[in-house]
């Protein structure tokens, strides 16, 4: 059966922001533009469907937002999007608009979302993965974590410096819920001697032993990068862990927090953004249907949502294996 032509589109970023969604919007809407379509933007993710708060892009709509972080549609988590009742208010919004396809930018949980959406009614999605967790399978990387990796080096070189100023050992909390990219990326780079991830058992007794034969007169000069995720309790855990083990440490700790996910995005996150938000708008056109967008091996990878939400992204052997030997 021949593929229905798709006039109009809608567009969404919807779950954590990422710096790069701007730049993902600006190339899904010119895109879909250039092909002769409509665009309409949805605010505030699965909400902004819900609620009907949707509107036609203009032109001018996506100028001079390619270099601003956070998302000019606003994003959210929407929990009413996740029952049958608010995935059937969102259709009918849609339809009332005539969209006939959806581009969602976000990470795993909006993907879920679509998946559920696009197999209860005939609304073709396609995902654009948008998260500085970079968590996802069928994509090299995800919007937002090249940026993100770069702003925690930025502020754990500041912290070494003072940290090496007085001879202290430093606990370093970076984001990545329970996945360690950030932690591996932004340690590797700024030397860390600790790397702590969620998805390795760590050494804690091992760590302190280390600590223990390396102190010099007492004072344990360390910089420990850990995910907020790890068992341990992040940053908290192993700053008490410490200090427990070694009472005379002067142990300090620091949670970058929300500063990760701000500020303008790098240029190579602005180009995956531009790459992927392109693709997405060939793929709705094409027919290529309810699949996730991705860039493997510098070549476009397309893989269906209920794969790309169930496949498991494995951290590299080799980055662990490397972090190990240069502790
Ligand atoms: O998924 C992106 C992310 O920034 C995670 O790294 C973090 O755990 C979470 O979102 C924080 O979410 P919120 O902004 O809702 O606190």
């Amino acid at each position: 059966m021949a593929k229905k032509k798709i006039n109009k589109i809608g567009v969404l970023t919807s779950g954590g922001d990422a710096p790069g969604m701007n730049a993902a919007i600006r190339a899904v809407v010119k895109t879909a533009w250039h092909q002769g379509l409509e665009v309409y933007g949805i605010t505030r993710g699965y909400n902004g469907m819900i609620e009907n708060d949707i509107f036609k892009f203009q032109p001018g709509g996506v100028s001079n937002i390619i270099q601003r972080g956070g998302t000019i549609l606003k994003t959210a988590r929407s929990k009413e999007f996740q029952t049958p009742e608010g995935r059937k208010k969102a259709y009918e919004n849609l339809k009332k608009h005539v969209i006939e396809g959806l581009v969602v930018i976000g990470g795993d949980g909006s993907f879920r979302g679509a998946q559920t959406f696009a197999k209860e009614f005939d609304i073709p999605c396609v995902g654009v993965p948008g998260t500085i967790d970079k968590d996802m399978a069928g994509t090299d990387s995800t919007i937002g974590f090249d940026t993100a990796v770069n702003t925690a080096v930025t502020a754990i070189d500041k912290i070494r410096d003072t940290m090496e100023a007085h001879d202290r050992l430093f606990v370093v909390e970076v984001m990545g819920r329970d996945a360690g990219y950030i932690a591996i990326d932004s340690g590797v780079s700024t030397g860390a001697e600790s790397i702590l991830i969620p998805e390795r058992k760590a050494d804690l007794p091992k760590m302190i032993n280390n600590l223990t034969q390396l102190g010099r007169k007492n004072k344990f000069v360390n910089l420990i990068v850990v995910t907020e995720g790890d068992e341990y309790g992040g940053a908290e855990g192993i700053k008490n862990y410490i200090k427990l083990s070694i009472p005379s440490a002067d142990v300090k700790m620091c949670i970058l927090g929300h500063i990760q996910r701000g500020g303008a995005p790098t240029a190579t996150d602005r180009l995956l953004a531009t790459r992927l938000g392109y693709h997405a708008v060939q793929c709705l056109i094409k027919g290529t249907h309810n699949v996730m967008v991705g860039v493997v091996k510098d070549e476009m990878c397309f893989t269906p949502l209920d794969l790309a939400v169930k496949a498991q992204r494995t951290i590299s052997e080799e980055w662990l294996q490397i972090a190990e030997t240069l502790a």
